[in-house]
């Protein structure tokens, strides 16, 4: 396959692409990452939340295009069944996947995982703020953790559910804290584990980015966004330069 120097990194230790996730993950050598952490887009989970005319998926400043933030991935079974092929592909032997799932997808799509990935937990995300609902309103979301081949967690005292407070008015839609990732690969980080690699094909505002160098780890990732990306590259480069996440405001200490 052409393009499959897109893994090296020189003077950086990140690299970003505004790609298709597909796209990314096909131009990334056989077995050469060590975490994979991701929020996709799904689809199905703006179809499930219609209410009257609009949406209950919560305000941000940017109203988006056309009623929608961002592009979606179509989350049919055979797209997400490439999408996870290719996982598992660039995924080293003993590795992990944490995949973020709203409870509509959860439900649509987190068995397909099982073909291709032991599934060895449902992590709760408690995001610690009440938020939208048609009748018990949402509070959670879930981290579906997986391994291929065998390999264990950092820490065996850690539980299932993951209290961390949800972004208010966040400045992209949907953005993760960078604590969320940063416990995932703390996790899947071990003693003496030295230059890894972490990926997120569907990179937003680069919140798994910064996870991954505040963690040490080199970082690899895209987004079908332009704008995405632009904002990913700035947050990336401030928190390089000058230790500030720009996006949650806070110094970060290493
Ligand atoms: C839920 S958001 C990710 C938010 C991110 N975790 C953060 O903390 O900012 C999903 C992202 O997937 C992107 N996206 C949608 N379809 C995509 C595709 N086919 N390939 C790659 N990225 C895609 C969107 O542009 C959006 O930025």
């Amino acid at each position: 396959m052409k393009n499959k120097k897109i893994i090296e990194f020189k003077k950086k230790n990140y690299a970003i692409f505004n790609q298709d996730a597909i796209t990314l993950l096909k131009n990334i050598p056989d077995s050469s990452i060590d975490i994979i952490v991701t929020d996709p887009a799904y689809s199905g989970m703006n179809n499930h939340l219609k209410l009257g005319k609009g949406r209950i998926v919560g305000k941000y400043k940017d109203k988006g295009e056309r009623g929608k933030w961002f592009k979606e991935f179509i989350d049919t079974e055979e797209n997400y069944s490439i999408f996870l092929s290719e996982c598992f592909r660039v995924l080293k032997e003993k590795s992990h996947i944490y995949i973020m799932f709203d409870s509509y997808s959860l439900l649509s799509l987190g068995s397909v995982v099982r073909k291709y990935f032991p599934v060895k937990n449902i992590i709760v995300w408690d995001k610690a703020i009440i938020g939208m609902g048609h009748y018990f309103r949402r509070q959670s979301e879930f981290i579906l953790f997986s391994s291929k081949g065998k390999k264990p967690i950092s820490n065996r005292s850690t539980n299932d559910v993951w209290s961390i407070k949800r972004i208010v008015r966040s400045k992209y839609p949907t953005q993760k804290p960078v604590e969320l990732f940063y416990k995932m690969i703390f996790a899947s980080k071990l003693k003496d584990e030295k230059n890894l690699i972490v990926c997120d094909p569907f990179l937003g505002s680069g919140s798994a980015a910064i996870a991954a160098l505040k963690s040490n780890c080199n970082f690899i990732g895209g987004d079908i966004s332009k704008k995405a990306i632009s904002i990913s590259n700035k947050r990336i480069q401030t928190f390089i330069k000058k230790k500030i996440d720009i996006l949650e405001e806070k110094k970060i200490k290493k």
